[in-house]
């Protein structure tokens, strides 16, 4: 049995920062018809499997594109693409997940985007847990290989002072500052906390806006922000995710804070536990990264989510410890748009609205680490003493406006870089233009009351 773990402890263990896992899946290289190869149903969600396991059943579905899953009686269902980590399909009172596979040897990756490591089945009531191999049925053998890069863990981040210079006087619509901590950080540091390496690639194209969804947008209000509607604030406080690529946590566990406050009208406020999906989360890769679906949504629905005193957070990727804390659950989770791919900005301003804040990732690039106020856009600048891979970051969006001096819209964001960065902790980007793609992809959840 192949142990996705131990895989994970190869490429991401040593000195490299490759956000997640290194498969790199599209949506042409998944669909199509898979046999699900099922282990022994009746478990819980503590079962482990990545221990040897038997398969007693198979179970055939076809996945078109974008979202559509029949199964061999006819039975319909939906599915998603999870970035380019794998996928879930959500069929006949059952729900999939499995990472897609991939090789290493030496240097070299290959991803397998026919076959998955072992993933999880089980009921739409949370029962009857299973393990489960898929098999794409005349997978043409074709895998896509990839080279991995390595960030040296021992080179310091330098202090560039000319290019926060540069920055500023190239550009008047957002303010670049040095911030004094980043001289105790590695180049590696640095890319973790932005979210890690990733094929930047595999952000999707916003999705067109259709006339029903514009003439919805239009009624919206021009600016709205969760942190005063009414003059109450609904969103959880800024923290600090230090030097571990845990933005997908932090992102996570701030969506599920905010919605809960909404739900509730800020009668619970709750701050959970970044460290329990760090240390304890089979959907993600502790310190090396992660995504908010898996996590907000799946994760928060199929194990809970607890509060971070419980387990308070130690930027490590510190052993799991079981608690017997409260667990506070995801009713529903989704893609803004219904799957990976149809993410959109008139869509995401509606759900923000009507629903509450969404979890969202975006393409950091050198210059974003410096911002301090004003309305970010990439400036093409590039720092010459740090060489810097485009990164994949996850964060909260809590609102949006119009900036009255240049009419320039954008997005409110609260980051997970401490409250002494940015805005108090936010910043303000580019609306409208997919800047960053922070257009690509939204995930939104329901808490369970
Ligand atoms: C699952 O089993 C493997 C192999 O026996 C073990 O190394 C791993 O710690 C187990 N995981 C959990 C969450 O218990
Ligand atoms: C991932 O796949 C896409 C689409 O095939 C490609 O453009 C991109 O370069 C790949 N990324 C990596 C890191 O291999
Ligand atoms: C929500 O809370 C606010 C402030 O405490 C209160 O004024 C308002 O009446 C509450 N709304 C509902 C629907 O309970």
């Amino acid at each position: 049995m192949v142990q996705l773990y131990v895989y994970l402890f190869l490429v991401c263990g040593v000195a490299t920062v490759w956000c997640d896992t290194p498969a790199n899946c599209t949506y042409e290289s998944i669909k199509g018809t898979w046999t699900f190869s099922i282990g022994q149903g009746g478990g819980d969600n503590t079962i482990n499997c990545s221990t040897e396991w038997k398969p007693v059943s198979e179970y055939t579905v076809t996945l078109y594109f974008p979202d559509l899953a029949v199964d061999e009686n006819g039975v319909q269902g939906r599915w998603t693409l999870i970035y380019n980590q794998g996928f879930e399909v959500r069929i006949n009172y059952m729900k999939f997940f499995a990472f897609s596979m991939f090789k290493q040897s030496g240097k070299t990756v290959t991803s397998m985007c026919s076959q998955t490591f072992p993933g999880w089945v089980h009921d739409d009531y949370e029962k009857n847990w299973a393990c489960y191999t898929g098999q794409k049925q005349d997978a043409d053998k074709t895998t896509l290989i990839s080279r991995r890069l390595r960030y040296s863990s021992l080179i310091k981040y330098t202090m560039n002072e000319d290019y926060i210079n540069k920055i500023n006087k190239h550009q008047s619509s957002w303010k670049a500052t040095l911030y004094k901590e980043y001289g105790q950080y590695t180049l590696k540091d640095m890319t973790r906390r932005a979210g890690g390496r990733k094929s930047a690639k595999a952000f999707p194209k916003v999705s067109p806006v259709t006339p029903e969804i514009q003439k919805v947008a239009e009624r919206l209000p021009e600016s709205f922000d969760w942190r005063n509607k009414d003059g109450i604030n609904f969103v959880s406080p800024v923290r600090n995710q230090e030097a571990c690529g845990s933005c997908y946590a932090f992102g996570s566990m701030a969506l599920h804070e905010a919605r809960l406050r909404i739900a509730t009208n800020n009668t619970v406020q709750k701050v959970f536990s970044t460290q329990d999906i760090v240390s304890c989360s089979e959907y993600s890769q502790g310190c090396d990264g992660g995504f908010p679906y898996l996590i907000a949504g799946k994760y928060a629905q199929d194990f809970g989510l607890i509060e971070d005193s419980c387990f308070p957070y130690t930027a490590k990727d510190d052993k799991c410890i079981s608690t017997s804390c409260e667990r506070y659950y995801a009713r529903d989770y989704y893609y803004i748009g219904g799957y990976y791919g149809a993410c959109n900005e008139a869509l995401m301003r509606i759900e923000l609205v009507k629903n509450g804040p969404i979890a969202i990732s975006f393409q950091v690039y050198s210059d974003f680490e410096h911002y301090k106020s004003g309305v970010y856009h990439h400036t093409g600048l590039v720092d010459s003493f740090n060489p810097w891979e485009i990164t994949n970051h996850v964060v909260l969006i809590v609102g949006y406006g119009v900036e009255p001096s240049t009419k320039e819209n954008y997005w409110i964001v609260k980051n997970s870089w401490g409250t002494e960065w940015g805005e108090n902790g936010f910043f303000r980007i580019r609306r409208g233009v997919d800047e960053c793609s922070i257009e690509s992809m939204a995930v939104g959840t329901f808490p369970e009351l």
